[in-house]
């Protein structure tokens, strides 16, 4: 049984990735992912506000247009309120990471701003970084910033990165974009050579004991695939650039049908906190035994197998699709 897939320049032994998370951030977790069966792994990421810069820049996105209200400024982390995790020990936790793992390592940079911060790729690579993900998350309260704006923002973000390194770089995407395959195709003309489809957004939440905002990681369910199995199937064969499923990649079968609609690998995170390390493992035995039961000899044959690769119109077949699910539906 062939497992192996390639994603972006990296050859993988089966395709799956342990997705960016506090089991990510040392070499011992890293080690027991790698024991388990990981293919790779996404570090944990280094954000743009962790980095002892002398750029304003992040402070401009920020903070420029919320000054005066007080208000809006609760809703946002004080940059020094960040766990000021020095950006060195990073690089240097890396740098162990390479020198004790076999699989590739990717490294994670979450930032807004085209700002001094960048010059970390670079730091990345050279301690032995795979490649490098970048997760933009920027949320756009501006009432006058337009959409073309924000898209700019991603895509200035991405050119910057991949001009400083010569690594391949995938955008961690959300799918909130107006248009997203309009907005994978941005990407992956400014540089990216892989597109995590998707994020999964923090939760926003009110506590109503202190009456404060608060905002929480997010577990997931298998139940939120649906995202990325929609946009792989709609952008497999589409671009140049490697797909890789996120959010909501628990089960044997959500890698496959990840696989099946056009991924060409899947990151877990949520499974592999709530499960623990051996999930992967778990995961892995089922894969292979599915596959031998339906008599497929390698993972390779099953990506895009179910895309909307020979859907002539898309937009139709989307239309149609939806139209019939809430037609049919029997109480
Ligand atoms: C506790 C926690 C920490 C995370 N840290 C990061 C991070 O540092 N960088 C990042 O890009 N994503 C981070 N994520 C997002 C995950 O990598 C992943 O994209 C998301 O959880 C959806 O995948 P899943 O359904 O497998 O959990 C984190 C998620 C959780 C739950």
């Amino acid at each position: 049984m062939n497992l192996q897939t390639k994603y972006m320049n990296l050859d993988l032994k089966n395709p799956i990735i342990a997705g960016a998370s506090p089991l990510t951030t040392s070499v011992e977790s890293i080690l027991r992912l790698e024991d388990a069966g990981a293919a790779a792994v996404v570090m944990h990421s280094l954000f743009e506000e962790q980095i002892n810069h002398e750029s304003l820049a992040l402070d401009h996105f920020l903070y420029a247009n919320n000054e005066s209200y007080a208000e809006a400024l609760d809703f946002l982390p004080e940059t020094g309120s960040f766990n000021n995790i020095d950006a060195q020990q990073h690089i240097d936790e890396l740098s162990r990471i390479k020198k004790s793992v076999d699989i590739p390592v990717i490294a994670s940079i979450n930032g807004v701003s085209s700002g001094g911060w960048i010059k970390y790729v670079k730091r990345f690579e050279e301690a032995g970084a795979d490649a490098i993900e970048l997760n933009i998350t920027y949320i756009p309260t501006d009432l006058n910033m337009k959409p073309d704006a924000v898209e700019q923002l991603y895509v200035d973000v991405v050119k910057d990165v991949c001009s400083s390194c010569s690594l391949p770089v995938s955008v961690k995407m959300n799918p909130y974009f107006s248009a997203p395959a309009n907005m994978a195709y941005q990407l992956v003309e400014a540089g990216a050579s892989g597109l995590v489809l998707f994020d999964n957004p923090v939760r926003v939440d009110i506590d109503l004991e202190n009456l404060s905002p608060i905002q929480r990681a997010n577990l997931t369910y298998s139940s939120r695939l649906s995202e990325t199995l929609r946009w792989n199937s709609i952008l497999y064969n589409k671009l140049d650039a490697s797909l890789c499923a996120s959010t909501g990649v628990h089960e044997y079968e959500d890698v496959l049908k990840a696989l099946m609609s056009g991924a060409n690998a899947v990151q877990m995170a949520s499974a592999l906190l709530q499960d623990g390390e051996g999930h992967i493992t778990r995961v892995l035995q089922d894969l292979e035994r599915w596959m031998e039961e339906k008599e497929y000899s390698s993972v390779e044959q099953m990506i895009g197998s179910i895309s909307l690769e020979h859907t002539s119109n898309r937009d139709a077949y989307e239309r149609s699709s939806y139209m019939q699910a809430l037609q049919s539906y029997k109480r």
